[in-house]
């Protein structure tokens, strides 16, 4: 029997660089049509039944790039979603974001709050884009608020276990159970190391601007047919 349609589902989208400099564009261009795309899939993704979507937007370690890129990718964040809006309730998409505050400037950081706002009560599924993100990093912010949370006497070191272990990170989502990465790279690169615990991985050469339908359905397809055993069997 197949397995059912997963749950929580993260990509890694990789190869936006690539993707336009083998066509003689700007890696610029590259990020903007990833942006497209994730649009696109990602709604793709929910109307197959899937409830929650991860993204790797930005990592801690994209700061170090050309600052043409950075103030790019910013500029897009701001631009993109504040434009989008409407597109995320229309569609009745809950956003929310992942990643440490600093140093992402106030009007980034200002947008991504007014996004999550404008789309809290959405219910027909949730994407968590991860902008400034970092796996490690989310492990230890989360243990910093379980710390004080148990120092403040508004939780019992004895109700942490694995399971109540994910509500106190960046945000409350399950487990990962199916993780795409995009561009044929064959690692996780600090990605939601603690919810990525029993994910099926799944690797594909095409870069993310070309990660469209029938690409998703590929992954699904692989995802469906394997031997999930989590362990147990
Ligand atoms: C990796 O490709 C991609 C990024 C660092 C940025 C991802 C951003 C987007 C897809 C656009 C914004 C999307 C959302 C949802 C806000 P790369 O630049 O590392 O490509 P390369 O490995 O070919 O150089």
């Amino acid at each position: 029997m197949k397995n059912s349609i997963p749950n929580h589902v993260a990509i890694i989208m990789d190869g936006n660089g690539r993707w336009a400099t083998r066509q003689g564009k700007k890696r610029t261009d590259g990020h903007y049509a990833g942006y497209k795309r994730f649009k696109q899939t990602a709604l793709y993704i929910l109307d197959k039944g899937v409830k929650y979507l991860s993204v790797f937007a930005f990592s801690t370690e994209n700061f170090k790039r050309s600052e043409e890129e950075v103030n790019y990718l910013m500029n897009l964040f701001v631009t993109a979603f504040k434009k989008d809006k409407n597109f995320f309730i229309e569609n009745d998409v809950r956003v929310l974001f992942s990643g440490r505050k600093e140093p992402l400037s106030d009007e980034v950081y200002n947008t991504m709050k007014q996004i999550e706002e404008m789309t809290k009560d959405c219910k027909r599924g949730v994407f968590n884009v991860c902008i400034n993100y970092g796996g490690q990093a989310e492990i230890v912010d989360t243990a910093k608020k379980i710390a004080r949370l148990v120092k403040d006497n508004k939780l019992d070191i004895n109700d942490i276990t694995e399971e109540t272990y994910y509500k106190y990170q960046y945000q409350d989502l399950p487990p990962i159970d199916l993780m795409i990465r995009t561009s044929g790279e064959i690692r996780i690169s600090n990605f939601m190391l603690y919810s990525l615990s029993y994910a099926e991985l799944y690797f594909t050469s095409t870069c993310f601007p070309d990660f469209d339908e029938k690409e998703f359905d590929k992954a699904l397809e692989d995802y469906q047919n394997r031997n999930i055993t989590k362990g147990k069997a």
